[in-house]
């Protein structure tokens, strides 16, 4: 698998505000994070590519440069959210801004927090472009995460690296711990824990600043988002069998891979460590004669904490849904009407267009099981993960599936089709 793009997006950040040169292997081939690196390099980071490695020549926790014009986040909304935190810690006036999509997300979740900082944000009604004037020294907070959103703590916790003392951040839901694990692993001051008081899954991770970063060489683990298509192909092709390597298994990521885990066979084996996350080989096989995903009669209902834990897999799981026997129904998943498109309104529009049942709900939707896909025209909306999961549809669907727009999976996972197209059998 090509390289994490979450995980892609923070060590080039990180790189990029150390002291010294870090190497990172099998950086993420993915258009996001090529725009991350555009940006960063607009703000004055030598960095040099060869495919998935790149070298990045810090410019230590002040060094950042003026630039010069907008600063494109292109489709990337992790790209937007993260360097929103480091450009406000930096005496620096940007703009940050990207395509319609991510022009059309919500951006408030970051402007309130850095504004409490002490940074200065223009917006257009809470939408980008973001014009950041920035400040060296920006005020500490304590903060209680309004949405789930990994972005937004991330966007704190770098903006903290700056401020003068120690930034918290409260989620009542966790999510990926990404930026916590690199922040160690470059050497930052970082503590994370339980804090007194409900709920139990209540977490905080605080940063104490103003921080130096120290380079570090790592290598990132293949992008389990990524591996999740085929994982779920595997799921619903009876008899097949299916090897990844050194695939990311960080928990705050693994949910999917749990709830298939219990309908289907799969086996994690070479587990270790690459820069704090764990990393492993998954190994699963179809029980051969019967589809297995059939064997479950009740309801997969999904919500809760499990939500932001396979957040970026819900339109492929809403596929995976239509072939267990009792179907499937996602709740507390407003987030996604949030993504790169409506996730939940795209997710209905193409099932349906293949004959699936679904109910469509504010804050998810319930598919019904057992249903006999057919192959449809499907418009993926510019959105990369409505592309993919459908076209895994079109794997178990009966007649030929068409992805308009389907060049968007260069947005996560340039070589999709080609990977698939070598592992299908026909
Ligand atoms: C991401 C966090 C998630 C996820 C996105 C990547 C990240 O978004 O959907 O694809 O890298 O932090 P939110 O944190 O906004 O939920």
């Amino acid at each position: 698998m090509p390289g994490d793009k979450s995980i892609s997006h923070r060590a080039a950040m990180l790189a990029a505000i150390a002291d010294g040169t870090s190497q990172i292997r099998n950086y993420a081939t993915s258009a996001d994070c090529a725009s991350t690196l555009s940006c960063l390099q607009k703000l004055g980071v030598r960095i040099e590519r060869d495919g998935a490695q790149i070298v990045i020549h810090g410019v230590g926790a002040k060094g950042l440069s003026q630039p010069e014009g907008d600063l494109d986040c292109g489709n990337s909304g992790t790209t937007m959210r993260l360097l929103a935190g480091i450009v406000a810690g930096q005496n620096l006036a940007t703009a940050l801004t990207g395509d319609e999509s991510l022009r059309s997300r919500p951006m408030q979740r970051v402007i309130e927090p850095l504004e409490l900082m002490g940074a200065v944000v223009s917006s257009d009604n809470g939408r980008a472009p973001l014009r950041i004037q920035g400040r060296d020294a920006l005020k500490p907070i304590d903060y209680e995460l309004l949405v789930a959103s990994a972005q937004v703590k991330s966007c704190i916790l770098l903006a903290g690296l700056t401020a003068e003392g120690k930034t918290t951040v409260v989620e009542n839901e966790i999510t990926r711990d990404h930026t916590e694990r690199l922040l160690r692993w470059f050497g930052a001051p970082l503590e994370v824990g339980k804090p007194k008081r409900e709920p139990d899954q209540a977490r905080f991770a605080a940063v104490t600043g103003p921080a130096q970063l120290r380079a570090r060489n790592l290598t990132i683990p293949g992008d389990i988002s990524s591996a999740a298509y085929f994982v779920g192909a595997s799921a619903m092709l009876p008899g097949s069998t299916l090897e990844i390597n050194d695939v990311g298994l960080n928990e705050t990521r693994t949910a999917l891979l749990e709830i298939l885990a219990a309908m289907n066979f799969i086996e994690v084996s070479n587990a270790h460590e690459e820069a704090g996350e764990p990393v492993g080989t998954i190994r699963m096989s179809g029980t051969g004669a019967a589809p297995p995903l059939k064997e479950l009669d009740a309801p997969l209902e999904i919500g809760g904490p499990q939500i932001p834990r396979l957040i970026d897999e819900l339109p492929l799981l809403a596929v995976i849904g239509s072939q267990t026997r009792g179907g499937i129904e996602i709740r507390n998943a407003k987030e996604l009407r949030m993504k790169e498109s409506d996730r939940i309104a795209t997710t209905v529009e193409a099932l349906r267009a293949m004959g699936g049942s679904v109910e469509e709900f504010e804050d998810g939707l319930r598919v019904t099981g057992s249903t006999k896909l057919n192959g449809a025209r499907i418009d993926s909306h510019g959105d990369h993960r409505i592309a993919m999961s459908f076209a895994i549809a079109g794997l178990v669907a009966e007649g030929e599936t068409e992805i308009v727009g389907a060049e968007c999976v260069a947005i996560s996972f340039p070589e999709f089709f080609d990977l698939l197209e070598s592992v299908v059998e026909r």
